[in-house]
């Protein structure tokens, strides 16, 4: 990977803080990354050359377009991390009373429908004739064979979507893209403003935004396209659907 022409670019979307954020720090201290795109709502200041800011709101598609355009084509990673738990900070949902309309939209806008339009206007660029990588941030609740509690209604059942989303993507891209690999994400449950209210309830280790950002692109190092279209955990562990 010494020559300028074989390094890698990367995209990663949700670059203003938590995993993300952890996401471009990682890819940028690696020699073999040549460009890191960092997207989010909220500007970003980078120190480092090889990282781009640029903002985006996945959930407006003339966004979504206008920053594919400047990231260009032939990319060989993308990581949407952006997403939410519930709308405004407030708590998910315990039971069906607790749903309310325009929050459930919100999760659905910015967890299922803009990972959609990334992918809508991402994929096509990825190069045909080498591995590639579209990764998307989901989560194990989202997991309806693993729902043994309930709860937060809209964050599961968005995820459950964006789970969707990614498998069909899949079934699609393999067909042009032999080499590209769509996959979902979780990343355990790490330190950052989303896990904050309920971290004191968490029986298990709660890793670092750097840590689990470091994890998961070991993941996506060992990944094959076979694995297209599935959803693993931080450990490499497949989760089911
Ligand atoms: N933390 C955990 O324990 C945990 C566990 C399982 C799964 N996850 C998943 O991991 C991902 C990252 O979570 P996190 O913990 O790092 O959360 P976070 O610290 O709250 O960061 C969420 C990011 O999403 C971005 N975002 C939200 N709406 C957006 C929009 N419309 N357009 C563009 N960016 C938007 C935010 O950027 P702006 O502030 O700039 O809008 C922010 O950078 C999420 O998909 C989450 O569901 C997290």
């Amino acid at each position: 990977m010494g020559k300028e022409e074989n390094k890698l670019t990367s995209v990663v979307i949700g670059a203003s803080g938590g995993i993300g954020e952890a996401f471009v720090k990682n890819l940028s201290e690696m020699e073999k990354v040549k460009t890191v795109y960092a997207l989010s709502r909220k500007e970003t200041i980078f120190k480092d050359d090889k990282i781009k800011p640029y903002k985006i709101d996945i959930t407006n598609e003339v966004s979504v377009e206008e920053v594919a355009d400047f990231c260009g084509t032939e990319i060989d990673l993308v990581i949407v991390a952006s997403g939410m738990l519930s709308d405004g900070g407030g708590l998910p949902e315990k039971s069906l009373r607790d749903i309310d309309l325009s929050a459930m939209q919100e999760c659905f806008n910015v967890n299922t429908f803009g990972p959609a339009l990334v992918a809508k206007h991402f994929i096509p660029r990825l190069p045909k004739d080498k591995k590639s990588i579209f990764a998307c941030l989901s989560a194990r609740v989202g997991s309806i064979s693993d729902n043994g509690i309930g709860g937060w209604y809209s964050y599961r059942a968005s995820k459950a979507a964006l789970n969707m989303i990614i498998k069909t993507a899949a079934i699609e891209t393999r067909r042009r893209y032999k080499e590209a690999i769509i996959v979902g994400l979780h990343p355990g449950t790490v330190d950052t403003a989303l896990s904050k209210p309920f971290q004191r309830n968490v029986k298990h280790d709660i890793f670092s935004p750097e840590k689990a950002a470091g994890y998961l692109l070991e993941v996506l190092e060992n990944l094959k396209p076979q694995d297209s279209g599935k959803c693993f955990d931080w450990n490499g562990e497949k989760i089911l659907p």
